[in-house]
């Protein structure tokens, strides 16, 4: 039963959380906060973050350092401006968790025109992945967790033509697909750091079911339903700490996936994850990812 009580001392990394306002994300800041680290809050609404600074303050542990970063994953500019802003002030970079999501929103796209969760959980966390580069190449073993879902088993393939909305929206297909592409990009990451013999590694999480503001699209009705189908939900606390012991424990491995330990991995402590399908594990689907990733972007990464 791994819990927070065995993160390691982080005094002296440096951390970014997307998406670090609430939810599984806030817990995940919160207590690499209270480990030692100097924690970016980085989300989309200058208010929320102060306010999630604050409630991190006016917790118990004092510990770590807390930044402010304003980052809105479905605008690339955004993504970039975060990026330099935080390059302006940190020479290293240890821990990038690339948490934020968005899941089942009625048909919308990002500012730069993708779908919109496939533009702000995967195209997103790319493009800050790639901005950041130079700092986790030059940090010693950084690491990058990036946060997929059991949703991602339910999808076989990425239909390439509809990222876009080009034909028809279905919110769960590609909510699904999103978070293919995540564990696809986590993967891929990770061969390339390895190809490249850097010591950074990409490392891939699932929180099980938790009850968070990820739900804020479903009806309540609908919601209790589904919540009802599943034997336990979680809180954000323990939803958190596949992500924790994925980004801080010392036996984690580059290509490695955490989840909860429980049935059908829906909620418990973290353990390796089961889950895996042909098109997670494709390896030219996941080229020809990266690839498309790239070109959108205009975002070239260097090993
Ligand atoms: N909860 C679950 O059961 C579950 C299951 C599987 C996977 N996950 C994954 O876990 C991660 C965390 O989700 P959660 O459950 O903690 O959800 P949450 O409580 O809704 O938190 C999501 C975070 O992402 C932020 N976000 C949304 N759109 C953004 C954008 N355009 N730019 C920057 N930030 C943005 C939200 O900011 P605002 O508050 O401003 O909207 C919020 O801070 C997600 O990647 C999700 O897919 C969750």
């Amino acid at each position: 039963m791994w819990t927070t009580t065995d993160i390691p001392d982080l005094s002296g990394k440096v951390a970014i959380v997307t998406g670090s306002n609430t939810g599984i994300g806030f817990e995940t800041a919160k207590a690499l906060y209270e480990a030692g680290a100097r924690v970016t809050i980085a989300a989309r609404d200058p208010e929320k973050v102060q306010m999630a600074i604050q409630k991190i303050r006016s917790g118990t542990v004092e510990k770590g350092e807390l930044g402010f970063g304003v980052l809105d994953l479905g605008n690339l500019s955004s993504v970039k401006k975060f990026a330099e802003n935080f390059m302006q002030k940190h020479s290293n970079l240890d821990l990038l968790i690339n948490n934020a999501g968005v899941m089942v929103p009625p048909a919308s796209k990002t500012a730069d025109g993708f779908e919109l969760q496939f533009g702000v959980n995967y195209i997103g966390h790319f493009a800050l992945t790639g901005h950041l580069l130079e700092l986790l190449k030059k940090t010693s073993h950084s690491r990058v967790v990036t946060l997929s879902s059991g949703a991602a088993t339910l999808v076989d393939t990425i239909d390439f033509d509809n990222l876009r909305l080009e034909k028809n929206y279905d919110e769960w297909r590609e909510y699904a697909i999103s978070k293919l592409a995540d564990i696809l990009f986590s993967y891929e990451l990770d061969r390339r750091f390895k190809n490249a013999g850097i010591s950074a590694i990409s490392v891939a999480a699932h929180p099980g079911v938790t009850r968070t503001d990820l739900q804020r699209n479903i009806p309540g009705e609908n919601l209790e339903g589904m919540f009802a189908s599943f034997d336990q939900v979680m809180e954000p606390w323990q939803g958190a700490l596949p992500s924790l012991f994925a980004a801080t424990d010392p036996s984690v491995k580059g290509g490695d996936f955490y989840g909860p330990d429980g049935e059908k991995e829906y909620a418990g402590y973290p353990a390796l994850s089961a889950h895996s399908t042909p098109a997670m594990k494709d390896e030219v689907l996941a080229n020809k990812l990266w690839v498309y990733a790239e070109n959108a972007t205009q975002l070239t990464y260097k090993f």
